[in-house]
């Protein structure tokens, strides 16, 4: 099939180009080379076999040759970063939301091949996972006011009796509830696909990722990625940041499942919203400590036992609509030996620091 892959060059959408040039596909990328992710210009792991357009999904005039025969879309140009996407707000909606519509606009509005659209949703448009209380069952909470991470208590209680609430997994059918603005855009970029979608009889899937870690995310890009983050800090020499106690977890989904499941949701008959991760919750302290040592330093994680505006406390994945699909992890468990391979022969420059003031400038840490 010819199959074009947007945001192709960088961390995922490189990984799924593989996929789909290893099954015999022809793929074609468009990507602009967004200096923030790509600082050395083309990435050495762009593959050689896929053709490739740069450009920008909001260029005027560029969707014609970009759509030329092309019968899938996987959607994943983005502005990834979501402390960032607090302040740097124009830009990230511009990108995410606007360049979506650029698309949806295309396709409306000319004639085309395209039969089926895949684009990359964000776990982050949840905001909290959903939670179970012991009087009241099922919640789903409100994100925490800023007025609760300042008082640096991190836990969530029910709305309705003040218990405790315990973190469970959460399912597709979760409200989005996120007050962060890349989050915001990553619900309204798969919300306006998957209407256009129905509008226009085209199957479209949202495949929602959770945390994505492994070989190829950047090393140099503070905004997004925690795994890639310490992994920049510990090459350097220096603490991974944490914020709150540590304790809070995420669903860490190797990047190679993340390309299988967008080529095994392509194959399958099916529309709809994915989860992708492993339903594991892995807590961030855990993940600073087996860095370190995979990586083979003595060097503990720096607890800030601060809060960030737009973080949640627990989010884990309800992964069964893909699972009764048929599909099957290769990584069910965090396993992190081929990013900290892959990270040995890659120049890493540390700008945490740089982007912990631009948070701090604004008020926000
Ligand atoms: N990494 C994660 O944990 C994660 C989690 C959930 C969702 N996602 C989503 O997955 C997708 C891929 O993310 P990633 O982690 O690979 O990030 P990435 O930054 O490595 O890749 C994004 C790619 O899009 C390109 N791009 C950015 N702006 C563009 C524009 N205006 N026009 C054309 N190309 C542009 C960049 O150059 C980059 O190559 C994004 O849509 C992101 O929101 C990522
Ligand atoms: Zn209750």
């Amino acid at each position: 099939m010819k199959i074009l892959v947007t945001g192709g060059l960088g961390f995922i959408g490189s990984h799924i180009v593989d996929e789909l040039i290893k099954k015999g596909h022809f793929v074609r990328i468009l990507d602009n080379l967004e200096p923030q992710v790509h600082a050395g210009g083309l990435p050495s792991h762009a593959n050689p076999e896929a053709e490739i357009i740069i450009g920008d999904v909001r260029k005027p005039g560029i969707w014609p040759k970009v759509l030329e025969d092309i019968e899938v879309v996987f959607h994943q140009a983005a502005m990834v970063g979501m402390g960032q996407s607090q302040y740097l707000v124009d830009k990230y909606v511009d990108v995410n939301v606007t360049g979506t519509a650029k698309l949806l606009d295309y396709l409306a509005n000319h004639d085309h091949s395209v039969k089926k659209i895949l684009v990359a949703g964000s776990m982050s448009s949840y905001g909290e996972g959903l939670y179970k209380c012991e009087n009241c069952g099922l919640v789903e909470p409100p994100m925490r006011p800023k007025s609760q991470l300042e008082r640096r208590y991190w836990h969530l209680h029910c709305p309705s009796c003040n218990s405790l609430l315990s973190p469970v997994p959460t399912p597709e059918t979760k409200s989005l509830d996120s007050n962060a603005i890349y989050s915001l855009t990553k619900k309204y970029q798969e919300e306006m696909c998957l209407s256009f979608g129905k509008t226009y009889g085209i199957p479209v899937v949202s495949t929602r990722y959770f945390n994505v870690y492994g070989p190829r995310q950047s090393l140099s890009n503070p905004y997004t990625g925690v795994a890639a983050l310490f992994t920049s800090r510990l090459k350097n020499g220096n603490p991974p940041l944490i914020f709150e106690d540590g304790l809070q977890t995420r669903d860490f989904v190797h990047v190679e499942d993340i390309a299988r499941a967008n080529v095994f949701l392509m194959e399958k008959n099916v529309s709809g919203v994915f989860n992708i991760g492993t339903g594991k919750a892995i807590s961030i302290l855990d993940l600073a400590n087996k860095l370190a040592e995979s990586l083979g330093v003595n060097i503990e994680p720096r607890v800030l036992n601060q809060g960030r505006p737009g973080d949640v406390r627990y989010c884990y994945a309800d992964n069964s609509k893909l699972l009764n699909l048929g599909f099957t992890f290769k990584y069910p468990e965090l396993d992190i030996q081929t990013l900290v391979e892959w990270s040995k022969g890659v120049k890493a420059i540390d700008n945490t620091e740089k982007a912990l003031n631009e948070m701090k400038q604004r008020g926000l840490l």
